[in-house]
């Protein structure tokens, strides 16, 4: 099978991050010299292995770029009030551009409100309603990391939007309702499927751009895809071999699309290079 050359054009991730942290290096140190120095607050509740690995590498990103960060660990049995009061806390401190509390958090605690108390001001996730509601009427203060990057993605790739079919698989608050947002907004026409779509494919089959976001091994199969189309895959599996796969069968979809995306090296780079860019754009604002 890998003998087999492809044809589509490889979008690669870690590069264009690359480009992307380059950047946000160059706005932190212009900000240095007018003494702010941005800042993120990552908060961690429990001991959920993927979630540690999340934002280990976060903290490393913001370090690499000269972002300070702070992390708390809070216990997985920490009450639900004494997360609101710490944000409550981070939300009063000014050397705080940015706050991410790390999802899923543990069942005890109440997703929504948490993340409803963290000022839409900070919300570098742009989880908060409020933000959700400005992205919604197209003017958005904050935008959700991982539709963001796929957006530079697509605009790096030199993906044609305004008048393009959009199909959007999944339909999380995280990445798939945001990311129908994004691409209605820059003019494309929008499908979300998600489980309980009949046909998939036939769906799928008109796509100009396809963007798979469910955590589903080998969901995009070659036959589901329009020749020539941009293929961006967000999923995150561990495939039966062990290795990280994503929701698109990537060497079969390489032989008919246009333009796709690697996992790992493709979405992931791109969220977290985006995070980066949403608390620099903060800390400019604060600093306006
Ligand atoms: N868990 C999975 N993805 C994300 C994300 O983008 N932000 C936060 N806070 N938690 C997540």
């Amino acid at each position: 099978m890998s003998s087999v050359p492809t044809t589509a054009r490889l979008i690669d991730g870690n590069a264009l991050a690359r480009s992307i942290r380059d950047d946000v290096a160059r706005r932190v140190a212009a900000l240095a010299a007018r003494g702010v120095v941005p800042g993120l607050a990552v908060v961690l509740v429990g001991e959920n292995p993927a979630s540690a690995v999340y934002v280990r590498n976060k903290v490393k990103d913001c370090a690499e770029v000269g972002i300070a960060s702070t992390l708390d660990r809070l216990p997985a049995d920490t009450s639900e009030t004494a997360l609101l009061e710490r944000i409550v806390a981070l939300n009063a401190d000014p050397a705080v551009h940015g706050i991410l509390v790390q999802l899923p958090l543990p069942e005890h605690i109440d997703e929504h409100r948490v993340i409803e108390a963290i000022s839409p001001a900070k919300d570098a996730d742009g989880f908060h309603v409020s933000n959700v509601g400005q992205l919604v009427v197209g003017e958005p203060l904050f935008r959700p990391c991982t539709p963001y990057g796929v957006m530079k993605m697509l605009e790096h790739a030199g993906t044609r939007l305004d008048g393009a079919e959009a199909v959007v698989i999944g339909r999380s608050n995280i990445v798939g309702k945001p990311q129908a947002l994004m691409l209605l907004a820059a003019g494309a026409t929008v499908t979300v499927c998600h489980s309980r779509t009949r046909d998939l494919a036939a769906h799928t089959r008109r796509a100009d751009i396809l963007v798979a976001a469910v955590g589903r091994p080998n969901l995009v199969t070659a036959d589901m895809v329009k020749p020539g189309a941009t293929v961006i895959d967000v999923g995150m599996n561990r495939g039966a071999d062990g290795k990280l796969c994503g929701d698109v069968d990537f060497a079969g979809v390489s032989r008919v699309a246009g333009a796709i995306t690697p996992v790992p090296g493709g979405v992931g780079p791109m969220t977290r290079a985006m995070l980066l860019v949403n608390t620099i754009e903060a800390a400019e604002r604060g600093a306006r």
